[in-house]
């Protein structure tokens, strides 16, 4: 069956796991009593592999647990961490629900695009940097939130990004700031100051 009609899927490109990649989704759904539950975990494990869902992959991914592509692309478009098309490898996500609104989400975000030089929705010609505006991850308490990769920044401000992308461009790891921690003084602050509850718009999808 093909799924060429999909926008996301114009460059068709073969996808099998990798031998590791295949032995720990074996090893995940055997945790499962129903096999199918074990297909977001499948999904992410490709996507870490491929660098995003594409058509080969939910066909691949299909025929594992023998299910239809278009089953798979339904659970795909339902959760916002599966991504259709290349990012960076960094992918930056910057909350734009009220909570993260309100205590400094906009400021945090033209921050960002300054400093990476793209706008949301696009990835930089070097493939490092991308960014998406996305709603509410769940960090509401920790406002406003900043995801990259698989890693929170709460009470994120602009003055961290620096610090944060600079160590990403050496490849250098970044430990997460959780909302466990203390909040930093001056928290909220950015919102106040910057008038960080008004709304901005993203720029267009594709690369910078
Ligand atoms: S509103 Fe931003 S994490 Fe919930």
């Amino acid at each position: 069956m093909s799924i060429d009609r999909f926008p996301h899927s114009a460059k068709e490109e073969r996808f099998e796991f990798e031998p590791g990649a295949r032995a720990e989704l074996d090893r995940i759904i055997e945790k499962y009593p129903v096999k199918r539950s074990a297909l977001v975990p499948a999904l992410t494990l490709a996507q870490r592999q491929n660098g995003f869902i594409s058509s080969a992959v939910m066909q691949h991914v299909a025929g594992i647990f023998e299910i239809s592509p278009m089953e798979v692309w339904g659970v795909v478009t339902f959760y916002s961490m599966l991504k259709t098309h290349p990012i960076g490898e960094y992918h930056f996500q910057v909350c734009n629900n009220l909570s993260c609104a309100l205590m400094g989400a906009d400021p945090l975000l033209r921050g960002l695009e300054a400093r990476l030089g793209i706008k949301a929705g696009q990835t930089r010609e070097d493939g490092k940097f991308s960014i998406e505006k996305v709603e509410c991850l769940g960090a509401c308490g920790g406002a406003p939130c900043l995801q990259v990769n698989e890693d929170y920044f709460e009470w994120a401000t602009p003055g961290m990004l620096e610090e944060i992308v600079s160590a990403l461009e050496k490849g250098e790891y970044v430990p997460p700031i959780g909302a466990d921690e203390v909040a930093p003084p001056g928290a909220g602050a950015v919102a106040a100051a910057d008038g960080g509850g008004e709304s901005g718009r993203s720029g267009d999808e594709g690369r910078g």
